[in-house]
């Protein structure tokens, strides 16, 4: 066994996984069962993503939005955090607690937003605007976190920049949809990073329309990752959290959900006999809605990195302490967000 985990390990950077094919896997209710086994054995939390996989959303000790997640990371008292989500996720949970062992079943996990913005290219604009504030989306790597002021996440971003002093110029980066949305409800002008999310971009205006006119009893919901124009069609436009909260309590039966497919499934939980019909995206042959990235996680591979505890996040101090520094300013000035 020592053999093929060492060939396993030296596919790592090309695979991002330990390679499936190397080993025995248990399968169905096995796998699951190993799971939790291994979950025991190595005192591991399990903490996921809503976007995850539904098979990994039932097997997570933890499910939750990249606020709650970046919490039950830095409070966690287990030895070993399995983190389902993507990579800047589970980068964020190492900052936060760096004496426990964090993997993450694929490190190809990544996100278009964290891929499009450079701590280069954030200090040159912030060289560019002298004075600014740089207030910088969670997702983003841990250098870009290190060259920021503060993170936000859409749940506290809001409530943060509102709360940012008034005399300063403010830098966000990297969502320009998340930005221009920000700027409308905060009132506060921002030099914004060109980013975007390559899922909630995919949404089409108007097919969401047509979908409407068919639907005239549904609310139209919305991610503020989103294009303006579908944030301008929506009934309501939150975070992740929002968004599940405004199904499970608002008098509306039906909505029409413009965010990631994955959600779908805690709000069918939460609200069994609401109808949600996903929103349609420009391209019809594509399932553009899902988040690719998201989706490289699996039962399979999250039983071969539990297992063998790979791939582990690591990271230099100095970088983690600065990266900690913009984080740590964000929680406590979101203290009173759920
Ligand atoms: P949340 O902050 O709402 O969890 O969103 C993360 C994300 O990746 C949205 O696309
Ligand atoms: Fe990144 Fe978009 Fe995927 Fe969220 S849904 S992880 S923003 S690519």
């Amino acid at each position: 066994m020592n053999d093929t985990l060492e060939k396993a390990k030296a596919t790592l950077p090309v695979y991002g996984f330990l390679n499936l094919k190397d080993y025995e896997i248990p399968q169905g209710q096995e796998l699951i069962k190993a799971i939790l086994d291994l979950k025991k054995e190595k005192n591991a939390v399990i903490l996921a993503h809503y976007y995850q996989p539904p098979a990994i959303q039932d097997i997570a000790d933890f499910l939750g939005d990249s606020l709650q997640l970046a919490r039950q990371a830095r409070d966690t008292d287990a030895d070993m955090i399995a983190f389902c989500g993507v990579h800047f996720m589970a980068e964020t949970a190492k900052i936060l607690n760096p004496t426990k062992k964090v993997v993450l079943p694929d490190t190809q996990a990544g996100c278009s937003l964290a891929d499009s913005c450079s701590a280069e290219g954030l200090n040159k604009m912030r060289a560019e605007h002298p004075g600014a504030l740089v207030a910088t989306y969670i997702n983003c790597n841990a250098e870009t976190k290190a060259a920021s002021d503060i993170i936000v996440t859409s749940s506290n971003a809001e409530q943060i920049i509102e709360n940012l002093p008034k005399d300063r110029p403010i830098i966000f980066a990297p969502d320009k949809n998340l930005g221009r949305y920000l700027m409308k409800k905060t009132g506060r002008e921002m030099i914004l990073w060109e980013g975007s999310c390559v899922v909630h971009e995919a949404f089409s205006m108007e097919r969401i329309a047509q979908q409407l006119a068919s639907n005239p009893d549904a609310k139209l919901i919305a991610h503020p990752e989103s294009e303006t124009p579908v944030l301008d069609l929506a009934h309501f436009v939150g975070s992740t959290s929002a968004l599940l909260n405004y199904v499970e309590t608002s008098d509306a039966q039906k909505f029409i959900v413009a965010t990631e497919e994955g959600i779908l499934h805690e709000m069918r939980k939460r609200a069994p006999h609401k109808e949600l019909i996903p929103a349609l995206v420009f391209d019809e042959s594509c399932n553009c809605s899902e988040c690719f990235f998201m989706k490289r996680n699996t039962l399979e591979k999250l039983y071969l990195c539990m297992k063998y505890e790979l791939p582990e996040i690591t990271m230099d101090e100095q970088l983690r302490l600065q990266a900690l520094k913009p984080i740590e300013a964000m929680l406590e000035m979101s203290k009173s967000i759920k």
